[in-house]
């Protein structure tokens, strides 16, 4: 498979290390887990893997809030045992992608330690300090500023107090950030999911953002000073220029407030590798469950890719409710079924977030259960991230073989039924069906990179698309709806590939999809 490039045309698996698999009973997941784990990754058959935070850090941010971002937080393990988890994965074809923090670090970070020391530390120049706050706010609630009573000035942090933002206009700064990547690189690591990446530079005399309406404090600014600025470009060129020194490796940036066209600017030759598309994630809103939704939001997608943004996709993330618990009635599977084959089939690089390849839903705590910051500023309204955090459900065993011990957050009730080994040994399972669709797309060029070609489907419940590469064509057919509807097929020879209503072999031009079905058929 030469043409095969992983973080092109593979699936990448993003694990949120605290709760995929703990080894040493702390209740709190761990990097040797992870390895044990491994054969169960590869048997999914994807690429890489993104491991969210895995340095010391006082979590304020549960690992987003870096304390040494050359070392591993001792919950997690080693260095030695990271090293054993790359050459596992390496010996196994699985790459590692790690989760470079570099818009922050905490507060307890040395650097910071020093910077707020004296106003004359050499690292004062490193962090963002002033005697006046401008009216930039804070994502987590309230103002971006926070007065430091030691040297009486402000400095200032996009999320908590805790995460103070680092000044990447300093030459220090900007080489201690790209020293980071070369430890790693060093490492043997494959690719960086940069963090808030956008953010990175800041209006250099620190200008007040323009206001306009909105909820939150922070949704009530236009952000032109504090992010998206044209700094960033001449910087994604210098992390490029050092990854392409490596071979085949990878950079995704998390673009903060995205819209696709911003998105579609940061990658490319010479920039990022990519940049994520939350396929239809927006955080805490319930996106309304349509094939002419979808169908919308792909052609938005394919106008601004413009053929050369290939997006990283995702349908869940550890800051999002899980795909699953948005559109999933109770225990149903029928949606999620549909929402992966989406994920698959249509177009860029897909992202699984663990657990999502046997439907995991998401945790419901109580007010005071809560740990995210999120959730704790803003209960009742927006309630967190905690419940699509929840420990991987392995089996039917106590704390469903996530961990000897007691879980660090609390696992979900369903997973006496809803759990690895169950659906190990049903071959119609969810997990089941994730891999037989990723196994197709790696059979299928026309799944990675074809063209896509929507039918127009008489029936609005139906999505529908060709995807087209040389001498392959591949058709997707999703019906929505818990009612049977007709979709006339193009002209062709059109065979079953997968149905999950039991079609095989060849295809009539008119075909009647049961209800939920997802259908690949090939033409030829
Ligand atoms: C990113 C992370 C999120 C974190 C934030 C601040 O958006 O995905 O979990 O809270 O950055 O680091």
């Amino acid at each position: 498979m030469g043409d095969f490039l992983w973080w092109r045309d593979g699936v990448i698996y993003q694990i949120y290390p605290r709760s995929f698999a703990d080894s040493n009973g702390d209740g709190f997941g761990d990097l040797p887990g992870i390895t044990a784990k491994l054969d169960y990754l590869t048997s999914l058959g994807i690429d890489g893997i993104w491991l969210s935070p895995i340095y010391p850090s006082p979590d304020a941010d549960f690992g987003y809030d870096v304390a040494d971002h050359t070392a591993i937080d001792p919950r997690y393990g080693t260095m030695e045992d990271f090293d054993t988890l790359v050459g596992e994965a390496h010996q196994r074809g699985l790459r590692i992608i790690l989760d470079l923090v570099l818009n922050h670090t905490s507060d307890r970070h040395p650097w910071f330690i020093e910077s707020r020391s004296s106003r004359n530390n050499p690292k004062r120049g490193w962090y963002l300090w002033r005697d006046r706050p401008n009216n930039w706010a804070s994502v987590f609630g309230g103002p971006g500023w926070f007065f430091d009573q030691a040297t009486g000035q402000y400095y200032f942090h996009m999320f908590l107090k805790e995460q103070p933002d680092v000044n990447w206009q300093n030459p220090g700064v900007r080489k201690a950030q790209l020293d980071v990547f070369r430890f790693w690189l060093e490492r043997g690591v494959d690719g960086f999911r940069l963090d808030v990446f956008n953010a990175y530079f800041k209006h250099p005399s620190l200008e007040d953002n323009p206001s306009r309406f909105g909820l939150r404090r922070f949704d009530r600014q236009i952000h032109v000073n504090d992010m998206d600025r044209p700094e960033m470009m001449p910087l994604l060129g210098e992390i490029r220029a050092l990854l392409d020194s490596y071979t085949e490796l990878y950079s995704v940036g998390e673009p903060f407030m995205p819209t696709i066209e911003k998105t579609a600017r940061y990658a490319g030759e010479g920039k990022l590798h990519t940049a994520f598309h939350f396929f239809h994630n927006d955080m805490n809103l319930t996106p309304q469950w349509s094939a002419v939704r979808f169908r919308q939001q792909l052609l938005e997608l394919l106008k601004a890719s413009d053929g050369v943004y290939l997006p990283a996709l995702a349908m869940s993330n550890h800051d999002t409710a899980r795909a699953a618990s948005r559109y999933c009635p109770g225990e149903d599977d029928a949606n999620a079924r549909i929402a992966m084959a989406l994920l698959m089939t249509t177009y860029g690089t897909p992202f699984l977030y663990y657990g999502e390849e046997i439907g995991m839903r998401d945790i419901s705590l109580g007010r005071k259960e809560i740990l995210d910051p999120l959730g704790k500023y803003y209960w009742p309204f927006i309630k967190g991230r905690d419940g699509c955090r929840a420990p991987m459900q392995w089996d039917a065993s106590a704390n469903s073989g996530f961990s000897a011990g007691k879980p660090w957050l609390k696992i979900h009730s369903n997973f006496i039924q809803r759990n690895v080994a169950a659906q190990e040994s049903d071959p119609d399972s969810l997990l089941n069906f994730s891999r037989k669709l990723i196994s197709l797309r790696r059979e299928y060029r026309a799944l990675r990179d074809g063209g896509v070609l929507f039918l127009e489907p008489e029936q609005k419940d139906v999505l529908a698309c060709l995807r087209l590469s040389s001498g392959e064509t591949i058709l997707v057919a999703l019906n929505f709806s818990a009612d049977r509807k007709k979709l006339d097929l193009p002209p062709g020879d059109w065979h079953s590939l997968l149905s999950t209503s039991g079609r095989e072999g060849k295809i009539s031009e008119k075909v009647a999809l049961a209800a939920y079905e997802v259908c690949l058929m090939r033409s030829g």
